[in-house]
């Protein structure tokens, strides 16, 4: 596959993929094409038996500073209506493996709302997370309002969501919004240390353990506990819970074949 907006590395680490967001000079920001190039390969790295997680990043200015304002700015309801942008966000979200967001300096607007979309975040010391729509007339479109919300719960959130106001990696750790905040000069490194150490598990029980977590944030919970249960059963038709089940008993570290 072609990319021109994106970088697409598939094996950074043994079995861990990076894709990298690619207009710096626009700070990253979301226009349809890099969305859907986004889209396209994750999709591949989905399918390729060689990679078990996927760390996603752009720069150290930025993640992304949002969608793409200038080529948003000129549209009608229906021209978003018939363009349809999140059905490029829903094919994201579809990714089985786990992604791992490495952020640094601006996440914002949409930037946010795709590291969000992200399984895990791991953020440089510069990182700041926001949903500033509100300062053009709109508000968050790809998941901003819920997740934010059900992230840092809802003082936080609509705080952010009505006055713009930009939150420091700090803040953002402190309020459950991402998993670790590491020195400028490290935060890809230390994403990609997390992304292999998922890499490492067997990656049927990672995508169903993926699965099981994100119905929590769907469906009430005796559901969700009924969902989980399945998923839990099914995992004693693999290989890799008889191997390491095994391996425990056996005091040996597991090789699992993703079987
Ligand atoms: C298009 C953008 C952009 C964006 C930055 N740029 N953000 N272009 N869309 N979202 C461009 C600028 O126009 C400029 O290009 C270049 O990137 C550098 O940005 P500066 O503003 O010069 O940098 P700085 O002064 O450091 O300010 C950084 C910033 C600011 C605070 C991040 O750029 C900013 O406020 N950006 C917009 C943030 C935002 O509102 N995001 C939400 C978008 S709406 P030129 O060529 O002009 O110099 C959204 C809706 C989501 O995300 C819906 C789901 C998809």
């Amino acid at each position: 596959m072609n990319f021109e907006l994106i970088l697409v590395e598939p094996q950074i680490a043994p079995f861990v993929a990076m894709v990298r967001l690619n207009r710096p000079k626009e700070l990253n920001a979301l226009n349809l094409q890099l969305m859907g190039e986004i889209r396209d390969a994750l999709a591949m790295l989905d399918e390729d038996e060689n990679v078990r997680a996927i760390v996603i990043t752009g720069n150290e200015r930025a993640f992304a500073a949002g969608a793409d304002i200038k080529q948003m700015a000129g549209r009608t309801a229906i021209d978003m209506l018939k363009i349809d942008q999140f059905s490029t966000w829903d094919g994201i979200r579809r990714t089985k493996k786990p992604l791992i967001a490495a952020v640094s300096g601006f996440a914002l607007g949409g930037g946010c709302e795709l590291a969000m979309l992200c399984d895990m975040i791991v953020a440089s010391e510069t990182a700041q997370f926001g949903q500033p729509e509100i300062n053009i007339g709109v508000m968050p479109g790809a998941g901003g309002t819920q997740r934010l919300t059900r992230a840092v719960g809802k003082a936080r959130a609509m705080e952010m969501v009505l006055t713009g106001r930009f939150i420091s990696a700090r803040e953002a750790q402190d309020a459950g919004l991402i998993n670790k905040i590491v020195p400028v000069d490290l935060f890809l490194d230390e994403a990609i240390k997390l992304a292999a150490s998922v890499a490492a598990k067997s990656p049927i029980a990672v995508q169903l353990a993926k699965e099981s977590v994100l119905k929590a944030f769907e469906t009430p919970l005796q559901e969700g506990l009924y969902f989980e249960r399945k998923n839990f059963y099914m995992l004693f038709a693999t290989e890799d819970q008889k191997e390491g089940m095994a391996a425990f008993v056996e005091k040996r570290p597991a090789d699992f074949k993703g079987k």
